[in-house]
Protein backbone atom coordinates (compact mmCIF):
# COMPACT_ATOMS: atom_id res chain seq x y z
CA UNK A 1 0.00 0.00 0.00
CA UNK A 2 1.70 3.40 -0.89
CA UNK A 3 1.47 6.83 0.98
CA UNK A 4 0.84 9.54 -0.38
CA UNK A 5 1.13 12.99 1.55
CA UNK A 6 -0.48 16.07 1.03
CA UNK A 7 1.75 19.10 1.27
CA UNK A 8 -0.18 22.23 -0.16
CA UNK A 9 0.16 26.33 1.69
CA UNK A 10 -2.12 28.70 0.58
CA UNK A 11 -4.68 25.99 -0.57
CA UNK A 12 -7.41 24.53 1.02
CA UNK A 13 -6.04 21.13 1.43
CA UNK A 14 -9.59 19.11 2.35
CA UNK A 15 -11.10 18.75 -1.06
CA UNK A 16 -7.71 17.60 -2.83
CA UNK A 17 -7.43 14.71 0.19
CA UNK A 18 -10.92 13.22 -0.08
CA UNK A 19 -11.02 13.55 -4.14
CA UNK A 20 -7.43 11.53 -3.90
CA UNK A 21 -8.59 9.21 -1.50
CA UNK A 22 -11.80 8.40 -3.58
CA UNK A 23 -9.53 7.95 -6.81
CA UNK A 24 -6.82 6.06 -5.34
CA UNK A 25 -8.10 3.13 -2.96
CA UNK A 26 -6.24 0.65 -1.64
CA UNK A 27 -3.63 3.47 -1.46
CA UNK A 28 -3.20 5.82 1.83
CA UNK A 29 -3.48 9.61 1.49
CA UNK A 30 -2.34 12.19 4.62
CA UNK A 31 -2.43 15.34 5.40
CA UNK A 32 0.39 17.08 7.66
CA UNK A 33 -1.17 16.91 11.11
CA UNK A 34 -2.20 13.16 10.04
CA UNK A 35 -0.63 10.17 12.52
CA UNK A 36 1.95 9.10 9.97
CA UNK A 37 5.41 8.19 9.73
CA UNK A 38 7.64 10.20 7.18
CA UNK A 39 9.41 7.10 6.39
CA UNK A 40 6.18 5.62 5.14
CA UNK A 41 5.77 8.08 2.47
CA UNK A 42 5.93 6.83 -1.27
CA UNK A 43 4.66 10.44 -3.12
CA UNK A 44 4.28 14.18 -1.91
CA UNK A 45 2.36 16.48 -3.64
CA UNK A 46 3.28 19.69 -2.83
CA UNK A 47 2.56 23.19 -3.39
CA UNK A 48 5.18 26.14 -1.75
CA UNK A 49 7.14 23.51 0.25
CA UNK A 50 7.68 24.97 3.84
CA UNK A 51 11.73 24.69 4.92
CA UNK A 52 10.76 20.82 6.56
CA UNK A 53 8.83 19.67 4.06
CA UNK A 54 10.89 16.22 2.62
CA UNK A 55 12.43 15.87 6.57
CA UNK A 56 11.96 12.09 7.19
CA UNK A 57 11.32 11.20 3.62
CA UNK A 58 13.24 8.66 3.39
CA UNK A 59 11.44 6.18 0.98
CA UNK A 60 9.84 8.96 -1.27
CA UNK A 61 9.67 7.38 -4.95
CA UNK A 62 8.43 11.01 -6.28
CA UNK A 63 7.57 14.68 -6.07
CA UNK A 64 4.40 15.95 -7.36
CA UNK A 65 3.95 19.47 -8.37
CA UNK A 66 0.75 20.66 -7.50
CA UNK A 67 1.91 23.86 -10.32
CA UNK A 68 2.88 23.35 -13.74
CA UNK A 69 6.11 25.81 -12.64
CA UNK A 70 8.74 24.08 -9.92
CA UNK A 71 10.84 26.99 -9.35
CA UNK A 72 10.36 27.45 -5.49
CA UNK A 73 10.61 23.21 -5.49
CA UNK A 74 13.61 23.14 -7.03
CA UNK A 75 15.01 26.07 -5.27
CA UNK A 76 14.37 24.08 -2.24
CA UNK A 77 17.40 23.66 0.12
CA UNK A 78 16.22 20.24 0.98
CA UNK A 79 15.06 19.13 -2.11
CA UNK A 80 15.90 15.13 -2.27
CA UNK A 81 18.21 14.63 -4.35
CA UNK A 82 17.91 11.54 -7.33
CA UNK A 83 13.79 11.21 -6.43
CA UNK A 84 12.24 12.51 -9.84
CA UNK A 85 9.95 15.36 -9.55
CA UNK A 86 6.75 15.02 -11.52
CA UNK A 87 5.30 18.85 -12.81
CA UNK A 88 1.58 18.82 -13.65
CA UNK A 89 0.21 19.16 -17.62
CA UNK A 90 -3.27 19.37 -17.95
CA UNK A 91 -5.27 20.57 -21.20
CA UNK A 92 -7.71 22.66 -18.14
CA UNK A 93 -4.98 24.58 -16.62
CA UNK A 94 -3.68 25.18 -20.55
CA UNK A 95 -6.87 26.90 -21.47
CA UNK A 96 -7.04 28.72 -18.50
CA UNK A 97 -4.08 30.32 -19.31
CA UNK A 98 -4.55 31.01 -22.71
CA UNK A 99 -7.94 32.23 -21.85
CA UNK A 100 -6.44 34.84 -19.81
CA UNK A 101 -3.10 35.50 -22.62
CA UNK A 102 -6.10 36.19 -25.33
CA UNK A 103 -8.21 38.81 -22.99
CA UNK A 104 -5.07 40.64 -22.13
CA UNK A 105 -3.97 40.86 -25.43
CA UNK A 106 -7.33 41.92 -26.98
CA UNK A 107 -7.55 44.25 -23.98
CA UNK A 108 -4.34 45.75 -25.20
CA UNK A 109 -4.92 45.89 -28.68
CA UNK A 110 -7.98 47.59 -28.64
CA UNK A 111 -6.39 50.15 -26.46
CA UNK A 112 -8.77 50.02 -23.39
CA UNK A 113 -6.44 52.06 -20.97
CA UNK A 114 -6.52 54.69 -23.30
CA UNK A 115 -10.69 54.84 -23.82
CA UNK A 116 -10.48 54.02 -19.55
CA UNK A 117 -8.52 57.31 -19.10
CA UNK A 118 -11.08 59.11 -21.60
CA UNK A 119 -14.28 57.25 -20.08
CA UNK A 120 -13.13 58.83 -16.14
CA UNK A 121 -12.16 62.59 -17.85
CA UNK A 122 -15.79 62.03 -19.78
CA UNK A 123 -13.51 63.15 -23.04
CA UNK A 124 -14.89 61.47 -26.35
CA UNK A 125 -12.07 61.44 -28.60
CA UNK A 126 -12.23 58.81 -31.64
CA UNK A 127 -8.63 57.01 -32.32
CA UNK A 128 -9.15 53.56 -34.27
CA UNK A 129 -7.34 50.64 -32.71
CA UNK A 130 -5.27 49.24 -35.23
CA UNK A 131 -6.51 45.34 -36.04
CA UNK A 132 -4.87 42.31 -35.09
CA UNK A 133 -3.09 41.71 -38.00
CA UNK A 134 -1.00 44.88 -37.70
CA UNK A 135 -0.31 44.38 -33.85
CA UNK A 136 2.48 41.33 -33.14
CA UNK A 137 2.75 39.48 -30.18
CA UNK A 138 6.32 38.36 -29.46
CA UNK A 139 5.65 35.15 -26.68
CA UNK A 140 8.75 34.36 -24.50
CA UNK A 141 8.39 30.43 -24.01
CA UNK A 142 7.24 27.78 -26.66
CA UNK A 143 6.36 25.01 -24.01
CA UNK A 144 3.13 23.59 -23.06
CA UNK A 145 1.44 27.35 -22.75
CA UNK A 146 3.24 29.31 -25.41
CA UNK A 147 2.20 26.77 -27.73
CA UNK A 148 -1.41 26.92 -26.77
CA UNK A 149 -1.37 30.83 -26.40
CA UNK A 150 0.11 30.92 -30.45
CA UNK A 151 -2.47 28.32 -31.31
CA UNK A 152 -5.38 30.78 -29.61
CA UNK A 153 -3.42 33.78 -31.17
CA UNK A 154 -3.10 32.78 -34.66
CA UNK A 155 -6.70 32.17 -34.97
CA UNK A 156 -7.58 36.01 -33.84
CA UNK A 157 -4.92 36.95 -37.05
CA UNK A 158 -2.19 38.75 -34.61
CA UNK A 159 1.24 38.17 -36.77
CA UNK A 160 3.34 36.13 -33.75
CA UNK A 161 7.14 36.07 -32.81
CA UNK A 162 8.13 33.51 -30.01
CA UNK A 163 11.45 32.97 -28.40
CA UNK A 164 12.65 29.42 -26.45
CA UNK A 165 16.17 28.29 -25.23
CA UNK A 166 16.49 25.86 -28.30
CA UNK A 167 14.89 26.74 -31.71
CA UNK A 168 11.66 25.71 -33.46
CA UNK A 169 9.66 25.95 -35.97
CA UNK A 170 5.98 26.74 -35.65
CA UNK A 171 3.29 27.48 -38.11
CA UNK A 172 2.78 31.00 -38.54
CA UNK A 173 5.44 32.20 -35.61
CA UNK A 174 8.45 34.06 -37.08
CA UNK A 175 11.24 31.92 -34.18
CA UNK A 176 13.99 33.01 -32.41
CA UNK A 177 15.88 31.40 -30.30
CA UNK A 178 18.86 31.75 -27.12
CA UNK A 179 20.36 35.36 -26.03
CA UNK A 180 22.02 35.60 -29.04
CA UNK A 181 18.53 36.52 -30.96
CA UNK A 182 16.41 38.10 -28.03
CA UNK A 183 17.05 41.49 -28.99
CA UNK A 184 15.96 40.87 -32.60
CA UNK A 185 12.70 39.21 -31.18
CA UNK A 186 12.11 42.39 -29.11
CA UNK A 187 12.44 44.66 -32.09
CA UNK A 188 9.14 44.33 -33.93
CA UNK A 189 6.96 43.11 -30.68
CA UNK A 190 4.06 45.44 -29.92
CA UNK A 191 2.51 43.29 -26.53
CA UNK A 192 5.50 40.97 -25.07
CA UNK A 193 3.85 38.12 -23.07
CA UNK A 194 5.95 36.30 -21.01
CA UNK A 195 5.68 32.13 -20.76
CA UNK A 196 9.10 31.04 -19.59
CA UNK A 197 9.72 28.92 -16.43
CA UNK A 198 11.60 30.98 -13.90
CA UNK A 199 15.65 29.77 -13.72
CA UNK A 200 18.42 31.46 -13.80
CA UNK A 201 18.89 32.28 -17.21
CA UNK A 202 15.47 33.79 -16.96
CA UNK A 203 15.47 35.36 -13.67
CA UNK A 204 14.80 39.15 -13.95
CA UNK A 205 14.27 39.01 -17.73
CA UNK A 206 11.69 41.55 -17.18
CA UNK A 207 13.52 44.86 -17.38
CA UNK A 208 13.84 48.34 -18.09
CA UNK A 209 16.61 47.41 -20.97
CA UNK A 210 13.75 44.68 -22.32
CA UNK A 211 11.21 47.10 -22.62
CA UNK A 212 13.65 49.90 -24.32
CA UNK A 213 14.17 47.43 -27.09
CA UNK A 214 10.40 46.77 -27.92
CA UNK A 215 9.04 48.15 -30.87
CA UNK A 216 7.48 51.97 -31.15
CA UNK A 217 6.01 52.57 -33.81
CA UNK A 218 2.76 50.32 -33.43
CA UNK A 219 0.13 50.65 -30.67
CA UNK A 220 -0.10 54.09 -30.75
CA UNK A 221 3.41 54.42 -29.61
CA UNK A 222 4.20 52.42 -26.64
CA UNK A 223 4.08 48.90 -26.38
CA UNK A 224 2.76 46.41 -23.84
CA UNK A 225 4.25 43.72 -21.56
CA UNK A 226 1.82 40.35 -20.35
CA UNK A 227 3.47 38.25 -17.37
CA UNK A 228 1.89 35.53 -16.43
CA UNK A 229 4.51 33.12 -15.64
CA UNK A 230 6.42 33.99 -12.31
CA UNK A 231 7.31 37.63 -10.01
CA UNK A 232 11.02 36.39 -10.13
CA UNK A 233 10.76 37.29 -13.76
CA UNK A 234 10.44 40.66 -13.53
CA UNK A 235 11.54 44.32 -11.67
CA UNK A 236 8.77 46.02 -10.49
CA UNK A 237 10.95 49.00 -10.34
CA UNK A 238 11.64 48.95 -13.48
CA UNK A 239 8.22 48.12 -14.03
CA UNK A 240 7.36 51.14 -12.53
CA UNK A 241 9.54 53.70 -13.89
CA UNK A 242 8.39 52.18 -17.73
CA UNK A 243 5.00 52.48 -16.97
CA UNK A 244 5.51 56.07 -15.64
CA UNK A 245 8.05 57.50 -18.57
CA UNK A 246 6.18 56.27 -21.42
CA UNK A 247 8.40 53.49 -21.90
CA UNK A 248 5.18 51.31 -21.69
CA UNK A 249 1.80 51.95 -22.28
CA UNK A 250 0.49 49.29 -19.76
CA UNK A 251 1.28 45.97 -18.05
CA UNK A 252 -0.74 42.79 -17.04
CA UNK A 253 0.85 41.82 -13.78
CA UNK A 254 -0.26 38.25 -12.96
CA UNK A 255 2.55 37.28 -10.38
CA UNK A 256 4.67 39.30 -8.60
CA UNK A 257 8.41 39.38 -6.68
CA UNK A 258 6.57 39.13 -3.24
CA UNK A 259 3.37 37.33 -3.00
CA UNK A 260 0.53 38.51 -2.11
CA UNK A 261 1.79 42.08 -3.47
CA UNK A 262 2.30 44.28 -0.63
CA UNK A 263 0.12 47.13 -0.03
CA UNK A 264 2.77 49.73 -0.37
CA UNK A 265 3.99 48.78 -3.86
CA UNK A 266 2.77 51.61 -6.12
CA UNK A 267 1.94 49.25 -8.83
CA UNK A 268 -1.03 49.42 -7.10
CA UNK A 269 -1.86 52.94 -8.41
CA UNK A 270 -1.00 52.96 -11.58
CA UNK A 271 -4.20 52.93 -14.07
CA UNK A 272 -2.28 51.04 -16.99
CA UNK A 273 -1.04 48.37 -14.69
CA UNK A 274 -3.49 45.40 -14.97
CA UNK A 275 -3.35 43.52 -11.62
CA UNK A 276 -4.36 39.86 -10.98
CA UNK A 277 -3.64 37.90 -7.77
CA UNK A 278 -1.79 34.65 -9.54
CA UNK A 279 -5.18 33.58 -10.59
CA UNK A 280 -3.69 33.42 -14.70
CA UNK A 281 -4.02 29.43 -14.46
CA UNK A 282 -5.41 27.41 -11.63
CA UNK A 283 -4.84 23.66 -11.36
CA UNK A 284 -7.98 22.60 -10.87
CA UNK A 285 -8.98 19.14 -8.76
CA UNK A 286 -10.69 17.30 -10.38
CA UNK A 287 -8.02 17.24 -13.50
CA UNK A 288 -4.75 17.41 -10.43
CA UNK A 289 -6.33 14.09 -8.72
CA UNK A 290 -7.23 12.75 -12.06
CA UNK A 291 -3.65 13.22 -13.20
CA UNK A 292 -1.60 12.81 -10.21
CA UNK A 293 -3.77 9.69 -9.11
CA UNK A 294 -2.87 8.00 -12.97
CA UNK A 295 0.89 8.89 -12.52
CA UNK A 296 0.56 7.05 -9.05
CA UNK A 297 -1.30 4.14 -10.52
CA UNK A 298 1.26 3.49 -13.34
CA UNK A 299 4.24 3.99 -11.09
CA UNK A 300 2.98 1.23 -8.87
CA UNK A 301 2.60 -1.00 -11.66
CA UNK A 302 5.95 -0.65 -13.31
CA UNK A 303 4.99 2.37 -15.96
CA UNK A 304 6.80 5.42 -16.38
CA UNK A 305 6.63 8.31 -14.48
CA UNK A 306 5.15 11.56 -16.54
CA UNK A 307 6.53 14.87 -17.38
CA UNK A 308 9.47 14.70 -14.95
CA UNK A 309 11.60 17.95 -14.62
CA UNK A 310 14.78 17.98 -16.45
CA UNK A 311 17.10 18.92 -13.09
CA UNK A 312 19.92 20.06 -15.13
CA UNK A 313 17.48 22.48 -17.34
CA UNK A 314 15.64 23.48 -14.36
CA UNK A 315 12.15 23.14 -15.93
P1 LIG B 1 7.41 24.50 -20.52
O1 LIG B 1 8.53 23.90 -19.76
O2 LIG B 1 6.50 23.60 -21.28
O3 LIG B 1 8.00 25.55 -21.59
C1 LIG B 1 9.02 26.44 -21.25
C2 LIG B 1 9.43 27.21 -22.50
O4 LIG B 1 10.36 28.24 -22.09
C3 LIG B 1 10.17 26.33 -23.53
O5 LIG B 1 9.82 26.74 -24.82
C4 LIG B 1 11.63 26.67 -23.25
O6 LIG B 1 12.50 26.53 -24.36
C5 LIG B 1 11.54 28.13 -22.87
N1 LIG B 1 12.73 28.53 -22.10
C6 LIG B 1 13.19 28.01 -20.94
N2 LIG B 1 14.33 28.62 -20.57
C7 LIG B 1 14.59 29.55 -21.52
C8 LIG B 1 15.63 30.49 -21.72
N3 LIG B 1 16.65 30.59 -20.85
N4 LIG B 1 15.60 31.27 -22.81
C9 LIG B 1 14.59 31.17 -23.71
N5 LIG B 1 13.56 30.29 -23.59
C10 LIG B 1 13.57 29.49 -22.50
O7 LIG B 1 6.59 25.41 -19.49
P2 LIG B 1 5.03 25.73 -19.48
O8 LIG B 1 4.67 26.31 -20.78
O9 LIG B 1 4.27 24.55 -19.02
O10 LIG B 1 4.95 26.80 -18.29
C11 LIG B 1 5.67 28.01 -18.31
C12 LIG B 1 5.58 28.70 -16.96
O11 LIG B 1 4.29 29.27 -16.76
C13 LIG B 1 5.74 27.80 -15.74
O12 LIG B 1 7.09 27.50 -15.50
C14 LIG B 1 5.13 28.64 -14.63
O13 LIG B 1 6.13 29.43 -14.03
C15 LIG B 1 4.14 29.55 -15.35
N6 LIG B 1 2.76 29.30 -14.94
C16 LIG B 1 2.05 30.32 -14.37
C17 LIG B 1 0.74 30.13 -13.99
C18 LIG B 1 -0.07 31.24 -13.42
O14 LIG B 1 -1.18 31.01 -12.93
N7 LIG B 1 0.39 32.48 -13.44
C19 LIG B 1 0.08 28.84 -14.17
C20 LIG B 1 0.92 27.84 -14.80
C21 LIG B 1 2.21 28.07 -15.16
P3 LIG B 1 12.72 25.10 -25.07
O15 LIG B 1 11.44 24.84 -25.83
O16 LIG B 1 13.88 25.33 -25.98
O17 LIG B 1 12.96 24.10 -23.99
C1 LIG C 1 1.56 27.03 -11.64
C2 LIG C 1 0.92 28.22 -11.07
O1 LIG C 1 2.78 26.98 -11.78
O2 LIG C 1 -0.30 28.17 -10.75
O3 LIG C 1 0.82 26.07 -11.95
O4 LIG C 1 1.58 29.25 -10.94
Amino acid sequence: MATLLLHLADVDETGWAARFAAALPGHRVVRRGDEYHPAEVDYIFVWKPAPDAFAGLDRLKAVLSFGAGVDALLSHPALPKNVPVVRFIDADLTQRMSDYVVAQVSMHQRLFTRFRRDQQARRWQQLYPAPAWETTVGIMGLGVLGLDAVDHLRALGYPLRGWSRSPKAVEGVTTFAGPGEFDAFLAKTDILVNLLPLTPETAGILNYETFRKLRRDGLAGSPVVINAARGGHQKEADIFRALTDGTLAAASLDVFEVEPLPQESPLWALDNCYITPHIAAASSETAGVAYFSKAIRDHEAGLKLPNVVDMARGY
